[in-house]
């Protein structure tokens, strides 16, 4: 597939087979998209592919954790909730998501059943645990780092006819995460990708996300 038609084609996926991803896909995807990027070649990131056993019990803890109102608690510090026209698109791709799936607005009950989905990767039968070295912190420039590998991941592996969606709301009990998967104390947990085969019958997999016209968002100087 040509660059410009993968980068277009490719959307976020929240609804998977239950059939496992072979190892080896995945380490070609890895193989990929370590060509991302870094701020002076640092490369600072490390993945953690976390499946089965451990994934379960991270969907689980991130369930309960959730379901009793522990406060979620990333590893670095994050505005929790978007203002103004950021806001707007929030909620547009929420209601586009919504309106396939047929939640009503009112539904409090589904809609307390799609967030558990996301606590839980949306049941992918693999994950993608993206950090970097604590010592880096403040890490703005290696979170951007983490950025490049992250969209490079999806590209990789919606080439290879993998859905991914990377996945905030994975990660916000970080300490379950770190204690499932064995992440090391001296890491940052950035993000996770949720990564499987796309269930075609899922609606919400239909959903195309919309993007601003570039008028809006460049400047051209000195043309
Ligand atoms: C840093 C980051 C965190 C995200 N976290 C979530 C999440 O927790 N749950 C979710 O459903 N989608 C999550 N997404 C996916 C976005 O909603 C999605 O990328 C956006 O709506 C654009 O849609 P597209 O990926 O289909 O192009 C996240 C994306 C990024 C880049």
């Amino acid at each position: 597939m040509e660059f410009s038609e993968l980068i277009k084609a490719r959307k976020s996926i929240r609804g998977y087979l239950p059939k496992p991803v072979p190892r080896e896909v995945i380490e070609e995807i890895i193989e990929v998209a370590k060509w991302a990027p870094s701020s002076m070649n640092t490369q600072p990131w490390h993945v953690h592919v976390v499946t089965g056993e451990p994934l379960e019990r991270i969907r689980q803890g991130n369930t309960e954790n959730m379901l009793k109102g522990v406060p979620p608690k990333r590893d670095f510090p994050m505005k929790e909730s978007y203002e103004g026209i950021h806001r707007e698109r929030q909620v547009g791709i929420a209601v586009q998501l919504f309106d396939v799936m047929g939640i009503a607005r009112d539904d409090k009950a589904r809609r307390t059943d799609w967030v558990m989905r996301g606590f839980r990767q949306f049941d992918a039968p693999v994950s993608l645990v993206l950090t970097y070295d604590k010592y880096l912190e403040p890490a703005a420039i290696s979170q951007f780092d983490l950025g490049a590998l992250s969209h490079a991941l999806v590209l990789a592996a919606w080439e290879r006819g993998l859905g991914s969606v990377i996945n905030g709301q994975g990660i916000m009990q970080s300490a379950v995460v770190r204690e499932h998967a064995g992440i090391p104390d001296d890491q940052n947990i950035m993000i996770c990708i949720a990564m499987g085969y796309p269930d075609e019958d899922f609606v919400a997999n239909s959903v195309k996300s919309v993007r601003e016209d570039s008028d809006k968002l460049v400047r051209y100087v000195g043309f």
